[in-house]
C-alpha cells in the first residue's frame, strides 16, 4: 500500500486526479472505476479542467460506478447516476454507452445485480476510485460484509444513513438499500485509489492502514491488493 500524504483538500484532490490524469494519458481507452460521495467532488473538477486544457479525453474511456441507492429514479438529483452526470460526464466527451452505473430501479434488484455483475466479469478496471466510510465501508460494503461477495443489494447501516443525511432534507429521505460492487469485483481491478480527507475519516484510516484483516472492517481487504494508493490530507491522517 502506498500512502500520499498531503495537507489539504485541495492538494489532495490535485495529488488523486493527477493519478488518473496520467493513467489516461497513458492509456485513453482505460476503463474507470469511479464513486460518488464528497471526497471525489474536487478531483472529478480536476479532471474537468484538464479536459478543458485538452490534456486528456474521454472518448475512449469506459466506466463502472461502484454503487447506486434504491428507490430513487435516475432523475433524482441524489441519485448517483445523477450525481455522476452533474459533477463528471455532462462536463466530457464520454459516450454515454460506456458510462455504467448500476440500476436500482424496477422490482427485479437481484436481476439488476446480475446483469452488472456480468458486466464487470466481461471487463477490467484499469484504476478503480474508492472513498471510505466512516465505518471503514468501501462502495457500500458495510461491516460484515463477505470478502467473496459481487454486486448485490445491501441493507445500508444506521451509520451510513446519518452520514449521507447531508445530501437529503431529511434522514427519512435517506434510501435504506443500494445495489453495490461486492469486494470481490473491487478486488479484481487492477489498481486502486483511496482518497480520505477530514477528522471524521481518522480511525477509519488509522484501521485501513494498521488494524487487521477483517469483514468486520471492509476496506482492510485492500492490506491484499497488489496495487493500491491512498491519498489523505493531514487530518485525516491524524491518528498515524
Ligand atoms: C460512494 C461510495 C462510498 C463513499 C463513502 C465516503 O460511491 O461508494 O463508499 O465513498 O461513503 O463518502 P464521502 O466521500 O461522502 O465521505
Amino acid at each position: 500500500m502506498k500512502i500520499i500524504r498531503v495537507k489539504d483538500y485541495q492538494e489532495l484532490s490535485q495529488v488523486a486526479s493527477q493519478i488518473m490524469i496520467d493513467l489516461l494519458k497513458k492509456k485513453p481507452d482505460a476503463t474507470l472505476g469511479l464513486a460518488t460521495g464528497s471526497s471525489p467532488i474536487g478531483l472529478y473538477q480536476n479532471i474537468i479542467k484538464s479536459y478543458d486544457n485538452k490534456e486528456i479525453s474521454f472518448k475512449q474511456v469506459k466506466t463502472y460506478n461502484l454503487d447506486e441507492y434504491c428507490d430513487l429514479p435516475r432523475t433524482h438529483p441524489e441519485s448517483y447516476y445523477n450525481f455522476m452526470h452533474r459533477h463528471l460526464f455532462h462536463h466530457v466527451d464520454i459516450k454515454e454507452e460506456n458510462v455504467h452505473v448500476p440500476s436500482a430501479e424496477g422490482s427485479d434488484l437481484q436481476a439488476q445485480c446480475d446483469h452488472y455483475n456480468r458486466l464487470l466479469n466481461q471487463t477490467t478496471i484499469d484504476l478503480q476510485l474508492l472513498g471510505i466510510g466512516g465505518n471503514g465501508h468501501i462502495g457500500f460494503n458495510e461491516p460484515g460484509t463477505p470478502f467473496h461477495n459481487e454486486t448485490f443489494v445491501v441493507r445500508l447501516t444506521e451509520k451510513t444513513r446519518e452520514d449521507n443525511k447531508r445530501f437529503f432534507n431529511s434522514i427519512d429521505e435517506v434510501p435504506t438499500h443500494a445495489i453495490t460492487m461486492g469486494i470481490k469485483n473491487i478486488m479484481k481491478a487492477r489498481a486502486i485509489l483511496l482518497i480520505a480527507s477530514g477528522k471524521s475519516k481518522q480511525k477509519a484510516v488509522y484501521e485501513l492502514i494498521n488494524g487487521l484483516v477483517t469483514e468486520d472492517f471492509p476496506a482492510s481487504i485492500l492490506q491484499r491488493h497488489p496495487d493500491v494508493t491512498v491519498v489523505i490530507d493531514e487530518e485525516a491522517a491524524g491518528l498515524l
